[in-house]
């Protein structure tokens, strides 16, 4: 495998949630990198603090705010950056919230607001920045930030597990496409374990008319496993040079996607990872 951009030297890239956790880090790891950077995301004061601290690290950083579960915002942002550089070579569909409720409990609302987020917003991703990506003639690579619960259901996270799975798919077929077409888009989709970010307290972000308590901290301060997003960062770096398509933080999840394929063999209940 060998990626399809070369030196990404004077290349741009795009972050959404650019301006906190992952994205963050994935923005000081491209910056890092030489290429021009262009964070979005919903949270003003937090999108301008990361942009400042990005310039201050010698980054060619812009910054614009964009509501990713809404199309023209994201078609906006697709202009601006389109503007400001030229070009764009590397797409994160980053932005992502979680909301906890049970299946037959969530509320219309929340599944709208989650599967926004999460899952329209890679899909308006791909739909504004792609076309314009193969129009330039340039390869290009989207990463699509999916979780282990795009490949396992976890319970107590429905419109995530569900949103999850849908950017899985969002990105295999979006390589599927570009292999079929013939042209130099790659895809890899990322799916984390537990990384310290403020994805806890992803109600710091909902919308008025989505009730029910907060997602919690507890589990991402406390599980063992976790791990810094600069350690995330690095292993999306190392797919993008590499065009590996799979970045698993956790490597014993995929043990359980074993298991799971095996039950469909057998027509077992799949295995049900523990509750984050
Ligand atoms: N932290 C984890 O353990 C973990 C595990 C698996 C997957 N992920 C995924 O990683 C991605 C990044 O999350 P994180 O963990 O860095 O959390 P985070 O909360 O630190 O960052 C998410 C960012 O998305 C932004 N955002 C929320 N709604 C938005 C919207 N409508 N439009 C634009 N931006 C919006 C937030 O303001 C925030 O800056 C998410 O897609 C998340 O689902 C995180």
């Amino acid at each position: 495998m060998s990626g399809v951009l070369g030196d990404l030297k004077g290349k741009t890239a795009v972050i959404t949630g650019g301006a906190s956790g992952i994205g963050l880090a994935m923005a000081e790891r491209f910056g890092a990198a030489g290429m021009n950077v262009v964070i979005a995301d919903i949270e003003d004061a937090a999108l301008s603090a990361a942009n400042d601290a990005l310039l201050a690290g010698g980054v060619d950083s812009r910054a614009m705010r964009c509501d990713v579960s809404d199309l023209g915002s994201v078609a906006a942002l697709a202009d601006f950056a389109y503007e400001e550089f030229g070009n764009v070579h590397v797409l994160c569909n980053n932005a992502g919230v979680v909301h906890r409720d049970r299946v037959w409990e969530a509320s219309i609302e929340s599944w709208e607001w989650v599967i926004g987020v999460d899952l329209w917003g890679p899909i308006y991703g791909v739909k504004t920045f792609v076309p314009r990506m193969i129009a330039s003639g340039e390869p290009g690579h989207v990463i699509n930030t999916a979780s282990t619960a795009g490949i396992l259901t976890f319970p107590g996270i429905c419109s995530y597990n569900v949103a999850k799975q849908g950017v899985v798919a969002l990105s295999e077929v979006l390589l599927a496409d570009a292999r079929d077409a013939g042209v130099p888009i790659l895809a890899s989709v990322l799916c984390p374990g537990v990384v310290r970010t403020k994805i806890g307290t992803s109600e710091r972000n909902r919308p008025s008319n989505v009730q029910g308590a907060a997602f919690g901290t507890q589990g991402l301060t406390t599980a063992t496993e976790a791990i810094d997003p600069e350690e995330v960062a690095d292993q999306v770096l190392a797919a993008v040079h590499e065009g590996r398509f799979w970045i698993m933080t956790h490597p014993r999840y995929v043990g359980l996607v074993r298991e799971r394929a095996t039950t469909m063999e057998t027509g077992a209940a799949p295995p049900v990872p523990s509750p984050i």
